[in-house]
């Protein structure tokens, strides 16, 4: 077994607490169906916070997302797997729940080779190791706004006023694709480090980030086609704003965290489910007509999409500058229970960097 290690290093997510140790490493379960990755850059998400947590709710088909934002080459392919060793790979976390954590030094993927081909993308960007970003949270956007476009049946949103709720990594992303869609928008955040954040990285321009703020809520009511909620938790209240920026026949979009029940308006759409199954239906609220849609999820057309996008829009996507800071997997446990409690919360994506050497800190700027 060439290139694996007799012992790895993992982490463990129980009863709420993340911890690391060096465990055998489970050479019988490698087989023709398993691809192991060793990832070298990891990616913290809010929904590893939530499981930590426990505020997610963890869909059965996939398994939990713990550690799921990931770039590494191959380890070790199986046989019927369509992989060789040293393919620079990421990781569909959408497809199959038989993998183990990526925080670790190796990653685990069991499945049909159909399942592999969805559920491990090749990286064709060997640069993507040197100036980092994370492929997953960017095809979750290129799939939503596809599925917004598709959903609508607009032809593209050239023209369009979007505003999105959450300068978090998803809001700025949504911000960078919406743009190259031809929109023009407007995000709106309760902090100000974020609020500050998007400016500083050259991502927002001054009068694309606003406050989070009755007042700006009320100076732009009814001033958008479509509204995307993307914040950690898409609460009643944070509804009731968007939809209150929302223009009579906009679209509101649900990315950001809905749960089993939640409905808008009260008692009206259920939106997780809309969400989830990524459906489209009417509401009506404040005397406006409202198309509630979201989406869920990526495939790998996504991740390639992503791809191209950067490669060919790189002004346009510039999505190494989302890296706020960058930790070692050591650091890995005392950081994201920081985040976990509330001790600690950093704009934009913390990276995990397992390249030998590196011993974490702040990204180069760009
Ligand atoms: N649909 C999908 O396929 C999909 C895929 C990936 C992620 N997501 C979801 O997208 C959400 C956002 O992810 P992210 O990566 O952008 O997270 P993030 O970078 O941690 O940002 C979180 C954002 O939520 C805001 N927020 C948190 N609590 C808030 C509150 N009570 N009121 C107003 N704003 C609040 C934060 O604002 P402050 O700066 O004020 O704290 C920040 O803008 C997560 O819930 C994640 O699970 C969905």
């Amino acid at each position: 077994m060439p290139n694996l290690p007799a012992t790895y290093v993992t982490t463990t997510l129980k009863d709420g607490v993340v911890s690391l140790g060096a465990h055998a490493f489970p050479q019988d379960a490698l087989g023709a169906d398993t691809v192991v990755i060793r990832p070298d850059h990891l990616g913290i998400c809010r929904a590893d916070v939530k499981e930590i947590l426990g505020s997610r709710d963890v869909m059965e088909d996939r398994g939990p997302l713990f550690g799921h934002e990931l770039v590494g080459p191959v380890a070790f392919a199986g046989a019927g797997t369509g992989f060789e060793e040293g393919d620079l790979v990421t990781l569909n976390p959408n497809i199959t729940s038989t993998r183990t954590t990526g925080f670790a030094e190796y990653v685990l993927v069991h499945g049909t080779k159909e399942q592999l081909d969805q559920a491990v993308v090749r990286v064709p960007e060997p640069r993507l190791r040197g100036g980092v970003w994370m492929p997953e949270p960017f095809a979750c956007i290129v799939h939503a706004l596809g599925k917004l476009l598709e959903l609508t049946g607009l032809p593209s949103l050239r023209g369009r006023r979007v505003g999105i709720i959450g300068a978090g990594c998803a809001g700025l992303m949504f911000a960078m694709y919406a743009r190259h869609l031809g929109a023009s928008v407007a995000v709106f955040n309760r902090g100000e480090p974020r609020r500050a954040f998007a400016q500083q990285q050259g991502i927002l321009a001054e009068g694309e980030i606003h406050p989070l703020t009755d007042a700006a809520a009320q100076a732009h009511r009814g001033g958008f086609d479509i509204v995307i909620v993307a914040p950690t938790v898409a609460t009643a209240e944070l509804l009731e704003t968007a939809a209150g920026l929302a223009t009579d026949g906009a679209v509101l979009f649900v990315y950001g965290g809905t749960r089993k029940g939640d409905t808008f308006p009260v008692g009206g759409a259920d939106i997780d489910a809309l969400r989830r199954q990524e459906r489209i239906e009417s509401v009506t609220y404040g005397g406006k007509r409202i198309d509630v849609s979201g989406a869920y999820g990526c495939l790998r057309e996504d991740y390639e999409e992503g791809f191209r996008l950067h490669a060919r829009h790189p002004r346009d996507f510039p999505l190494e500058r989302l890296a706020s800071r960058r930790i070692t997997l050591d650091e890995f446990p005392r950081r994201v229970m920081e985040l976990a409690t509330g001790e600690a919360d950093f704009p934009g994506k913390v990276l995990i960097t397992l390249t030998p050497g590196d011993r974490g800190g702040a990204p180069p700027r760009p």
